[in-house]
């Protein structure tokens, strides 16, 4: 008898291998002001507002939270206008799917979603002993009548990364055609809105929320880690019918967001003139990086208002050649032609990601 043994479904994971820190790489190399494309982060600071909250929140960590975190859901539900029974809390858009497989998963249940997607998925399917249906993608998009066909009586969520990452693709559409189709099924359909913007911001992401609010079985999540900026924070939330709300709120989530998570959140919420501002700020960030791309001769998949996504049959070579330079970007062993681009920081990290393109395209005649 093995004590203290990890569950067998543990035990068949493969070991989590981040990806090295920035910092301990630029060590690692001798490098100075690499520039960190890698991992899909908002490149500039909070607002100045959510600053000064965590402050003021950081003298109050002596007492336990509202675990019910009543004022944060409400300011939430007041964005996407709905009521705070609709809204969870939890830690990270990836806290709340960890919460959901455990509230949801049983052995021998199944999961089904679009591959390649978001790494996260298959690790927390089989974490809980669960089966990955994975529903390979069709010229790098969504295969949703596949992914539909993929579904049975054992189907307990289907996860859609909306936008994918990395592939960038963005298909509310379809995506409505495929709410229809799973209705009866009785699995989750999860929206995994981590990349969207708030809906003041971007219209198209208040009607999908809004023409998905009448199928009872549409979740989605939504991070504050992306547009506002707040990745090391770990803040996210979830949307959805109450019952389902009420799994992950209440059994498997009390306490999971902190105290100055809960206050910062509700700061950022209530900023929505500097929403505005950074929105469009983003936008025209996003328009300047597809024209450094596109004038370095590369072809953009897809992509999202905090990286692009470029398709070339050289991926791992460019990846290689921007890495000399000191330039982190994402490659993918399982598609090795996809190459993923966060936004730089700043007019002279833009400057040089050009120049190394450009030098990349003379040297292989591209
Ligand atoms: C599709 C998707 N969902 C969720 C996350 C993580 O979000 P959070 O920081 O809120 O956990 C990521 C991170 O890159 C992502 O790509």
């Amino acid at each position: 008898m093995s004590i203290g043994g990890v569950r067998p479904a543990v035990q068949a994971m493969p070991a989590y291998r981040p990806g090295k820190a920035a910092e301990q790489a630029e060590e690692e190399h001798g490098i100075e002001n690499a520039i960190k494309l890698a991992s899909n982060e908002n490149p500039y600071p909070p607002v100045p507002s959510v600053i000064a909250a965590m402050t003021e929140a950081a003298a109050g960590v002596n007492r336990y939270c509202d675990h019910l975190a009543i004022e944060l859901r409400t300011a939430i539900g007041a964005m996407v206008g709905t009521d705070l029974d609709h809204v969870a809390v939890g830690c990270g858009s990836v806290g709340l799917l960890q919460q959901l497989c455990l509230a949801y998963l049983d052995p021998g249940d199944n999961v089904v979603y679009p591959w390649r997607s978001f790494e996260a998925y298959p690790v927390n399917v089989q974490m809980m002993g669960a089966e990955s249906r994975q529903v390979p993608l069709v010229g790098h998009a969504f295969d949703l009548d596949a992914v539909a066909a993929a579904v049975d009586e054992r189907t307990k969520i289907i996860m859609l990364a909306t936008p994918n990452n990395p592939t960038g693709k963005f298909a509310p559409d379809t995506i409505m055609t495929t709410a229809k189709q799973t209705a009866a099924t009785g699995g989750i359909m999860l929206i995994d809105g981590a990349f969207a913007m708030p809906a003041a911001v971007d219209p198209t992401v208040g009607d999908l929320l809004a023409a998905l609010a009448a199928f009872p079985h549409v979740l989605h999540l939504r991070s504050f880690g992306k547009f506002f900026g707040m990745a090391g924070l770990r803040l996210g939330f979830a949307i959805g019918p109450p019952d389902h709300i009420d799994q992950l709120q209440q059994r498997v989530g009390p306490w999971a967001v902190s105290s100055v998570a809960l206050d910062i959140g509700s700061a950022a919420l209530n900023d929505t003139a500097w929403q505005a501002q950074h929105g469009q700020f983003l936008r025209q960030q996003t328009e300047q990086l597809q024209m450094v791309l596109t004038r370095a001769n590369l072809k953009i998949l897809g992509g999202t208002t905090l990286f692009q996504t470029i398709h070339t049959s050289r991926a791992h070579h460019l990846h290689d050649h921007l890495a000399k330079a000191a330039i982190w970007t994402r490659k993918f062993s399982q598609m090795p032609d996809l190459l993923r681009f966060g936004v730089p920081a700043n007019a002279a990290d833009f400057a040089r990601l050009s120049e190394s393109l450009n030098n990349w395209r003379q040297e292989t005649n591209q």
